[in-house]
């Protein structure tokens, strides 16, 4: 289901015209459907109820626009967090302290100081000593950190390198041969309620199988936890589900992982956590922007475009492919290379496309651009970062300004 349609020839979000809002905030900008959040998440959450506890971290990473948390806040999801700031966000968006999951590999002294401060609902821890620094922190403070152990499955997802997190050689969790022991003498400290396990092997994966393996593989150390007398209560089992980025991309449905899901997890007895990201934002977002030039080149001619690697950097990143489409299409095609006008080489969003023709002046579109869209802007070249903005019916409201590089400098 999409909320992004053509309606007389003029793509629309929801019931907007997209040439409305390119008129009243400029381009290039972000664009999110709410219905689209809306569906997706009540959707994901529909397919995963039936188990036990199931408690839904939104990755805040994916998309900490405040108005986009506040929504999936009233949906029913909490966050997974990796940083202060991102504690905030989700504070800020309403989201209840109890609902929030601190992941991260690098959190500082002062971030685990203010996640205990203000009472979040489990620290996963990613290395020994942190489990010590933050029993100290808690005991200085009266209380017990809520934490479970994150562990490293030495499981390949099958993803982009870049974004693959459960192979023994990254640097996230702790060896999953080691955490029995590990376990055992973190268990010890009075400042940390440790009961449980998390794990994430990577995202947009394509395929349940490797999954599937890490969970089996976590669900095997539960029943070994448990053996050395631990009370496993809860196991997080991360985000990571891929979404269609191109028309014939086969992903796994949501009832075909809660299928899954519930058949590896059934003799556990433990409340899970779900940490989605993507799947919740992906395709609820498009970035709008306007053609200034189309250049000729060797084999193709470059479309340049006035949004760039700056916002949105995935195909620089991840050679990641983002379907390029016009906002009111002739019917006509051309073969182009689509760029932006940076001054780099990689700030290419596709070479040799076929893609709708676009002249000078005209506006298009990037599709799926709603999570690791806006969330990893920059401000590159001294451009500015491009506004958001949230449509709801027919209504839309800007949730995000345009921040100037004036208002950026030092
Ligand atoms: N939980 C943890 C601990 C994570 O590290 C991540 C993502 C998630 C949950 C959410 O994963 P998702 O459901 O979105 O796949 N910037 C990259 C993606 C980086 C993902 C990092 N971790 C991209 O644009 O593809």
């Amino acid at each position: 289901m999409t909320f992004f349609k053509y309606h007389n020839g003029i793509l629309h979000a929801e019931r907007v015209p997209l040439p409305v809002i390119a008129d009243a905030v400029g381009t290039p900008v972000h664009v999110y459907s709410a219905g689209a959040l809306r569906h997706t998440a009540n959707r994901f959450m529909a397919a995963l109820r039936h188990l036990p506890a199931a408690r839904f971290a939104f990755a805040v990473k994916a998309n900490p626009n405040t108005a986009v948390l506040r929504l999936l806040a009233d949906c029913g999801y909490g966050a997974d967090i990796v940083s202060g700031g991102e504690l905030r966000r989700a504070l800020d968006a309403g989201m209840a302290p109890s609902g929030i999951v601190f992941s991260g590999v690098g959190k500082t002294d002062r971030e685990l100081t203010d996640a205990l401060d203000a009472g979040i609902g489990q620290f996963n821890l990613e290395l020994e000593e942190e489990g010590h620094v933050l029993a100290r922190l808690a005991e200085s403070r009266g209380v017990r950190a809520p934490a479970v152990l994150r562990v490293n499955p030495d499981i390949d997802g099958g993803t982009h390198a870049k974004i693959s997190t459960g192979k023994r050689e990254n640097k996230f969790g702790v060896a999953i041969t080691e955490a029995p022991d590990m376990f055992d003498r973190l268990a010890r400290l009075d400042g940390l309620d440790l009961h449980g396990i998390a794990l994430h092997i990577g995202s947009q994966l394509a395929d349940l199988k490797p999954l599937e393996a890490a969970y089996r593989r976590v669900g095997e150390l539960v029943f070994a936890l448990r053996s050395r007398g631990h009370a496993i209560t809860r196991v997080d089992l991360g985000g990571g589900l891929g979404i269609p980025y191109r028309s014939g991309d086969a992903m796994p449905s949501f009832d075909d992982y809660g299928a899954m899901v519930s058949r590896v997890t059934e003799q556990w007895s433990v409340g899970l956590t779900f940490e989605p990201g993507r799947v919740i934002a992906g395709l609820a977002g498009l970035l709008m922007t306007r053609v200034i030039w189309v250049k000729p080149g060797v084999a193709h001619p470059f479309v340049i475009v006035d949004a760039g690697m700056n916002d949105l950097a995935r195909p620089a990143l991840y050679d990641a492919f983002h379907r390029f489409a016009a906002v009111t299409p002739n019917g006509d095609t051309m073969v182009a290379n689509i760029a932006g006008p940076v001054c780099e080489t990689g700030d290419t969003f596709g070479m040799a496309q076929t893609v709708d023709l676009v002249r000078r002046g005209d506006l298009a579109v990037f599709h799926a651009t709603g999570a690791y869209g806006a969330a990893m802007a920059s401000s590159y070249n001294c451009r500015p970062l491009s506004p958001q903005v949230l449509v709801d019916g027919d209504t839309f409201a800007v949730v995000g300004d345009r921040i100037l590089p004036a208002e950026l400098a030092a």
